[in-house]
């Protein structure tokens, strides 16, 4: 099955369930991101971001983080026009966001930044629904656009005893990443978002890491 079709099965079907509204999973409620809100907020402000771009499903919890930064400005993508469509109805009320009105498919396609001012690429859960050689396709379709800093989800092998080596899936399968270890072998982590919270929230609400895109090798 094509990524696009997998997804929009997904969505259609309701597959992950609905958590609080969202149908993108049990990681996009507005409560198990309220300390991914502050930290991407944090992140954007300590590294002088204007334009952030993200794979951002049904778009349930961004706004919690975009009226943080209100002179950031803010669009998000995705594969499925379901979630988009969905996106684009909750996210009406603030003027720094938009979202695509194409769907995309960023493992073929290079996302278009808006200025050449500091932005970062969100990709939230995403990487671990795909097959490695489409997660490397995407990370380098953003890297070859330029983006200057990544956020992306990882599962640190302490908390998620799987997390050592990272597993091919079909689309929309499962597996907890791990963006250290091949294919990914990112380095130098600028900020973890696990630093700021109490070890006990860290499977749920952790996983999140900003990374300089460019340096990395891949
Ligand atoms: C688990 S959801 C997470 C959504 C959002 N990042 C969040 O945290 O709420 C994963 C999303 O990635 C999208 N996706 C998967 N592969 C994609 C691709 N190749 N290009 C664009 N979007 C993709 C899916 O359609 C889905 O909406």
């Amino acid at each position: 099955m094509s990524i696009e079709k997998a997804f929009n099965h997904i969505y259609t079907e309701s597959s992950w369930g609905e958590s609080e509204g969202s149908l993108s999973g049990g990681g996009s409620s507005r409560y198990i991101n309220k300390t991914r809100n502050l930290f991407l907020a944090f992140a954007a402000l300590r590294l002088d971001i204007i334009e952030i771009h993200d794979i951002c499903g049904d778009c349930n919890w961004q706004r919690d983080f975009m009226k943080l930064i209100p002179n950031v400005r803010y669009l998000g993508y995705d594969v499925s026009d379901v979630a988009l469509s969905k996106a684009r109805d909750q996210n009406r009320t603030l003027s720094n966001m938009s979202i695509s009105h194409n769907s995309i498919d960023l493992t073929k396609t290079k996302p278009n930044k808006f200025t050449d001012g500091k932005s970062l690429f969100l990709v939230k859960e995403v990487i671990q629904h795909l097959p490695l050689e489409k997660g490397l396709s995407m990370i380098r379709n953003i890297k070859n656009a330029g983006f200057d800093y990544i956020a992306i989800t990882h599962h640190d092998p302490d908390l998620f005893s799987k997390a050592v080596v990272n597993e091919d899936v079909e689309p929309g399968g499962f597996y907890p990443n791990n963006i250290f270890a091949e294919p990914f072998n990112f380095k130098n982590p600028l900020f973890n978002v696990a630093d700021f919270i109490h070890d006990n929230l860290k499977s749920g609400m952790g996983n999140l890491i900003v990374f300089d895109l460019q340096e990395q090798e891949i």
